[in-house]
């Protein structure tokens, strides 16, 4: 099944985009997987090539970008980011400035971990900005954008995210009445919205696909949504 691609990948020392590096890693339609950090990467791969870069100095060398299939997992929070101008650098600066060196460097796709909620007509700041991501890359030109809104992700942390905790808790006692079409507000793992983001891309062809939370997770079960 070997096409031979090549993959970039941002955030993927994150939880959601280490499983997606993962994933990419093992699948035979990339021959080469590339992740831009600004921290190590700890494992080593013959595929995988590793470039620590500073994110508010991208160079404009093309073949740092030069891939047909973008993911960017790339976030943060505003707690963590420290403010809302920090935290719409690496929500909303990072990923347009990587999505517009790779379409330049000739990439095909753009896969990008958003947000449920996002509107970029939103009051709230956080939905705002992932609406406006949202907004800005499918203005790009892309031949293939790929959104994906998850709710609250789960997975294994070496962080400890207060707000995140109380919401997985709170969530989990709700869990059993979110049925129908509330079964987006279900927390979703994040290993779960990785396996979608790196099998969609190779179900879809061209065009603007946006997935909601329920819709990540019949997809990653190999369910028609
Ligand atoms: N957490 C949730 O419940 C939730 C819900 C809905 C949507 N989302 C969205 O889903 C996406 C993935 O979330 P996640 O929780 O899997 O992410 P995460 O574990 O917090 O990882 C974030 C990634 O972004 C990188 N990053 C953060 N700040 C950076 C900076 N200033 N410069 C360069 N890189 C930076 C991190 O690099 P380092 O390892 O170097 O820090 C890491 O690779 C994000 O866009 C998030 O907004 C999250």
């Amino acid at each position: 099944m070997s096409e031979n691609k090549t993959a970039l990948i941002v955030g993927a020392t994150g939880l959601t985009g280490g499983y997606c590096l993962r994933n990419l890693l093992k699948d035979d339609h990339y021959e080469r997987v590339t992740a831009l950090t600004r921290s190590p990467i700890p494992h080593k791969n013959p595929k995988l090539h590793t470039i620590q870069i500073d994110f508010d100095r991208l160079s404009n060398e093309a073949d740092l970008f030069d891939a047909h299939d973008v993911f960017c997992c790339l976030g943060t929070t505003i707690a963590k980011a420290g403010s809302r101008a920090a935290f719409r650098k690496v929500d909303f600066s990072y990923p347009l400035a990587i999505a517009e060196k790779a379409l330049a460097a000739g990439a095909h796709s753009f896969s990008l971990i958003s947000s449920m909620g996002a509107n970029h007509n939103s009051r709230i700041f956080y939905n705002r900005v992932k609406g406006e991501i949202e907004s800005a890359i499918s203005k790009l030109g892309y031949n293939l954008v790929l959104i994906y809104r998850p709710s609250l992700l789960t997975g294994s942390r070496s962080e400890v995210r207060f707000g995140e905790n109380i919401g997985e808790i709170l969530m989990g006692l709700i869990n059993p009445v979110l049925i129908g079409s509330l079964k987006k507000y279900r927390p979703i793992p994040a290993e779960t919205v990785a396996l979608t983001m790196t099998n969609q891309v190779n179900v879809e062809s061209t065009g603007r696909h946006i997935f909601e939370s329920d819709i990540i997770v019949k997809l990653s079960l190999g369910t028609k949504p």
